[in-house]
């Protein structure tokens, strides 16, 4: 209902404190109402026409109709709700040219005392980056980069590897398998691969030697994530194949690389091991960054090489002549040798980190001390 001014009988000051109580209240609320200058114009027109405008009609309700010993007070009342309805006209429209009345308005609206909006600029992941200075090392020795699939058959995975069938990486403990293969043959069936190597297959297949390529990429084992363990990592594989290519060609180049990453001070060691897919294997390790080989540190045993002053890194050999039958190399022309580095671990050595679960966690604390 909107206000209208009521007719007074009682002239008491008790009965016309409540009718301008009633009058204020409807100015206010009439007034915050008003949103746009049209509603203005109408809240001012309302109250302050000179015809028929509810000051008017104070006039004439109120004051013309007061009995004589109430004109002074009531005269008195009058003029001061003149002044307020004055008043608030004039803020109304102060308020709404402001731009503060509606919220549409009100979140247009610049301060520009406000701090700006802060856009934090992206980063590369630490475990890319890593991956990219690898990367870089090969490509200054002429190796180009090769990717295969994460979803690989069996037959990439394990069988072109040289793998016996009943090898135990196969197994449903380090492998996971992609469900419902069953129907397929053994060396059809999906699997998410659990390491690089087979890209070397994949590389082969489509190029003749002499082949250098490095292979980066995502790879998965069904290992429970703790600090050192994590079910999806990733890998760099390499691999070259040419004539002549020996055991010599292979330690220099390692030997190099892992100066490059870590140092030129930095020593490497070649450990008898064994991979299906090569032969002689090893496993490279490098001496240890934090004590520098020595196995001490802080007058205690170093923890990070378990006092062995040696760090085992990643794993390495001659392409097995078993491997070039599956991708139609002359294994009496040609030798090769290939690696297989995990990024993660070489990140956590570089840059000393202490969870490999950082990695994965997106937290953006660790990852901008990366940027
Ligand atoms: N693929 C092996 C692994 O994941 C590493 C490796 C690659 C070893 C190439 C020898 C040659 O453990």
């Amino acid at each position: 209902m909107p206000y209208t001014v009521p007719k007074l009988s009682d002239f008491s000051a008790s009965a016309l404190d409540s009718a301008v109580r009633g009058l204020l209240s409807a100015l206010e609320q009439e007034s915050a109402a008003a949103g746009s200058e049209n509603d203005w114009k109408a809240f001012r027109d309302r109250w302050m026409a000179r015809k028929n405008g509810i000051l008017t009609q104070l006039n004439d309700l109120w004051l013309k109709a007061a009995p004589r010993d109430a004109k002074r007070d009531v005269g008195q009342r009058v003029n001061e709700l003149k002044t307020k309805v004055e008043q608030t006209v004039d803020a109304t429209l102060a308020r709404i040219q402001s731009g503060a009345s509606s919220g549409k308005l009100a979140a247009e609206r610049l301060d520009v005392t406000l701090p700006g909006i802060r856009r934090p600029i992206g980063a590369e992941h630490p475990v890319i980056k890593t991956m990219n200075e690898i990367i870089g090392v090969f490509r200054n020795l002429g190796y180009s980069v090769e990717e295969g699939p994460e979803i690989e058959t069996d037959y990439y995975n394990f069988e072109a590897l040289n793998f016996p069938p009943n090898h135990p990486a196969r197994d449903t403990q380090d492998t996971l398998f992609i469900a419902g293969q069953e129907s397929k043959e053994l060396r059809d069936r999906l699997l998410l691969r659990t390491h690089t190597s087979p890209v070397q297959i994949r590389t082969m297949q489509k190029m003749k030697p002499p082949v250098r390529v490095v292979c980066p990429g995502k790879v998965h084992r069904n290992d429970a994530a703790d600090a050192t363990h994590s079910p999806i990592f990733h890998q760099i594989e390499g691999l070259a194949v040419d004539t002549n290519i020996t055991f010599c060609d292979l330690k220099g180049t390692l030997d190099h690389a892992m100066k490059a990453l870590f140092g030129s001070s930095v020593k490497t060691r070649f450990y008898p091991s064994f991979f299906p897919f090569t032969e002689p294997s090893a496993d490279v390790q490098i001496s240890c960054i934090f004590c520098d080989g020595k196995g001490t540190r802080d007058g205690g045993p170093c923890r990070n090489c378990k006092a062995s002053g040696w760090i085992e890194l990643l794993g390495c050999g001659m392409v097995d002549p078993n491997v070039y039958g599956f991708v139609d190399y002359d294994a009496t022309k040609i030798s090769g040798f290939a690696f297989g580095m995990g990024v993660e671990r070489i990140a956590i050595l570089k840059y000393g980190v202490d969870d490999i679960q950082l990695f994965f966690q997106g937290d953006v604390r660790f990852l901008e001390q990366f940027g």
